[in-house]
């Protein structure tokens, strides 16, 4: 219980950061000796005027970043923007299966420990992420992009049963949103033919089995289905929220779904706000968790590589107005609790390596200096400031 104290004197002590220092915590310049200069000279949980978190707080939503420990308190750049910018963290990968653990039974949470220590020191909620997908499962579990195993079908449900106890178990009352299964269809709407749902006798039931042992573990975290591209009004959006009605209906503990809002420019910007009210209406709270918008960028000097810069003016331009567009679908959603977007600067980023030709996804360039998308996105939240509140923070009280 201890994140949700300090929520409480975060928000108290807002107020007081506030009044008592707001010239002297004006947005510092990115570079290192600045940043590190800025962050030494505030405590820690402190609220600099004018940031993202500042600004939505007004709100009531949460807003937060994707964040990797090979940075994380060692880039000094990275760690300001991270601790300055964001209310909530999600570690990009270190709370994964393979990392936690990588042989059967050995667990390892270095990294996810790291994670959770550097959230409370910094007033900052923590949104777990994931216990249940396909993908960067170890070895020993799954081959061919999970969908093959050397394991029994007993042998897997024993295998997920315990995991979900011990990740969910050892941070308990800490998490304050489980993405609890992620990513379990298809385009088409069809389930994933995963090692979940081959073990569980080709069946979905595994996620409602996963949601129940994750609610066992940390009764007071929010537990989440988290998912890609249901973002859009199709099969795999009517898949996902079929599901959810029928959990819900099955009084199974669900509290929300994650839209991942993975987007390109080279797609139409989806019906967001709608889909995610469509979500709200079932009784669940929605997020967007995972938020970047990837375009094509300029050629390196390389063959074969490339430049964190939009191709062309128009590229940069319709990223803005996506930037704005998902924010403002969270923004008039009451019941969207929480904005995430998926890494910190350009330069760290997921698409480059797995969008070759797109990039310049983030909020952030290369160098950490923020990018007019930034700046959209803020002014959303400021012209959203004293509107009616986001329910959030709660944990699963609600539910
Ligand atoms: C990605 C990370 O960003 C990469 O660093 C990693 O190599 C692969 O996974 N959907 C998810 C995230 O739910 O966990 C993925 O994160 C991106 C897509």
């Amino acid at each position: 219980m201890s994140v949700r104290r300090s929520l409480v004197i975060g928000t108290v002590g807002l107020a007081t950061v506030l009044a008592a220092q707001t010239t002297a915590l004006a947005l510092p310049s990115a570079d290192s000796a600045g940043a590190q200069a800025a962050a030494a000279a505030r405590p820690p949980g402190a609220i600099v005027e004018g940031s993202l978190r500042a600004l939505a707080s007004t709100t009531g939503l949460r807003i937060g970043t994707a964040v990797n420990t090979d940075l994380l308190g060692e880039d000094a750049a990275y760690t300001e923007i991270v601790n300055r910018e964001f209310n909530t963290i999600t570690p990009e990968n270190v709370m994964k299966w393979e990392v936690v653990e990588p042989q059967q039974g050995v667990f390892d949470f270095t990294g996810a420990d790291e994670i959770v220590k550097s959230a409370q020191a910094n007033g900052q909620l923590v949104r777990g992420h994931t216990l249940v997908w396909h993908s960067q499962l170890p070895a020993w579990m799954a081959t061919n992009g999970g969908t093959t195993t050397t394991l029994t079908d007993q042998q897997v449900k024993d295998a997920v049963k315990k995991h979900v106890q011990a990740e969910a178990g050892r941070y308990k009352g800490r998490i304050w949103a489980w993405d609890v299964v992620n990513e379990a269809f298809n385009e088409d709407g069809t389930p994933r033919q995963s090692i979940f749902y081959k073990a569980w006798g080709n069946s979905t039931d595994y996620i409602a089995d996963a949601f129940r042992w994750a609610d066992q573990a940390d009764p007071s975290a929010k537990l989440f289905y988290n998912d890609y591209n249901i973002e859009y009004t199709g099969p795999k959006s009517q898949a996902v929220y079929d599901l959810v009605k029928k959990l819900k209906a099955q009084k199974v503990p669900i509290d929300g779904v994650g839209f991942q809002t993975h987007l390109s420019t080279q797609y139409g910007f989806p019906d967001l706000q709608a889909t995610m009210q469509r979500f709200a209406d079932l009784g669940l709270d929605v997020a967007e968790t995972e938020v970047d918008v990837r375009t094509a960028v300029k050629p390196g000097a390389t063959e074969g590589t490339f430049t964190s810069e939009p191709l062309s003016a128009l590229h940069a331009y319709t990223q803005q107005a996506y930037w704005d567009q998902t924010m403002k679908a969270c923004l008039f959603v009451q019941r969207c609790v929480s904005y995430t977007v998926w890494g910190v600067a350009d330069s760290n980023s997921w698409i480059p390596g797995v969008f070759p030709g797109e990039g310049a996804a983030l909020l952030f360039d290369d160098d950490y200096q923020a990018k007019p998308e930034y700046t959209v996105i803020s002014q959303d939240l400021a012209l959203a400031a004293g509107k009616a509140r986001h329910r959030t923070g709660e944990g699963s009280g609600g539910r």
